[in-house]
């Protein structure tokens, strides 16, 4: 395995029948709501955002929100901080947050209980993947991609050190720190 070509864990195929089958199982549960607003949980959400927001079959709009919760490494500390929030009111609409991974789980339970208090119509969650052991706080997850073990991975929006986000498939690498 090298870091530079990082080990497949979940191909772009696989990554793409997947989206396709969470796109069509949102699109049957919202069918005749006129006001589900999808928040994307930057940086990392934003392919996989574009990607199943693009196959949706009902009207949506989309929100960023921007947090920060390992710095630069690759320890998760807990604490969770908002760097930006949503520009839009979501008083009275449907939320989805939508992340790309959910590890110990204390950034989605964070952005649910936030997102409570703008007293939106409902909340869900969706997430491309899961590190099914590395939970530490109980946290839902309507929509989910995939769980994966305790591995560190990149590529469909994750990163390592700001690499390797724009690799097409989801890939393993060794950590350094
Ligand atoms: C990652 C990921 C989630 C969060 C999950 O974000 O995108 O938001 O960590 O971890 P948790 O379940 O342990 O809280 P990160 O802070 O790495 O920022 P990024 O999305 O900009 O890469």
């Amino acid at each position: 395995m090298s870091n530079d070509t990082p080990e497949v864990l979940i191909s772009e195929s696989d990554i793409r029948s997947r989206v396709a089958e969470l796109a069509a199982q949102i699109s049957r549960d919202y069918e005749g709501c006129d006001n589900l607003v999808m928040v994307g949980v930057l940086k990392g959400s934003f392919i996989f955002l574009a990607d199943l927001s693009r196959q949706l079959k009902i009207p949506r709009t989309i929100e960023f929100i921007a947090v920060s919760s390992y710095g630069s490494s690759s320890v998760s500390s807990g604490a969770v901080r908002l760097v930006m929030d949503v520009r839009g009111n979501i008083e009275g609409k449907h939320v989805l947050i939508v992340e790309d991974i959910v590890d110990t789980g204390h950034t989605l339970k964070y952005l649910t209980g936030m997102f409570k208090s703008h007293r939106p119509a409902s909340i869900k969650t969706c997430s491309l993947v899961r590190k099914a052991d590395s939970a530490e706080v109980d946290v839902k997850i309507d929509y989910l991609g995939f769980d994966i073990g305790d591995e560190w991975v990149v590529g469909y929006g994750l990163d390592y050190g700001e690499l390797h986000r724009t690799l097409p498939y989801i890939g393993i690498i060794e950590p350094t720190d």
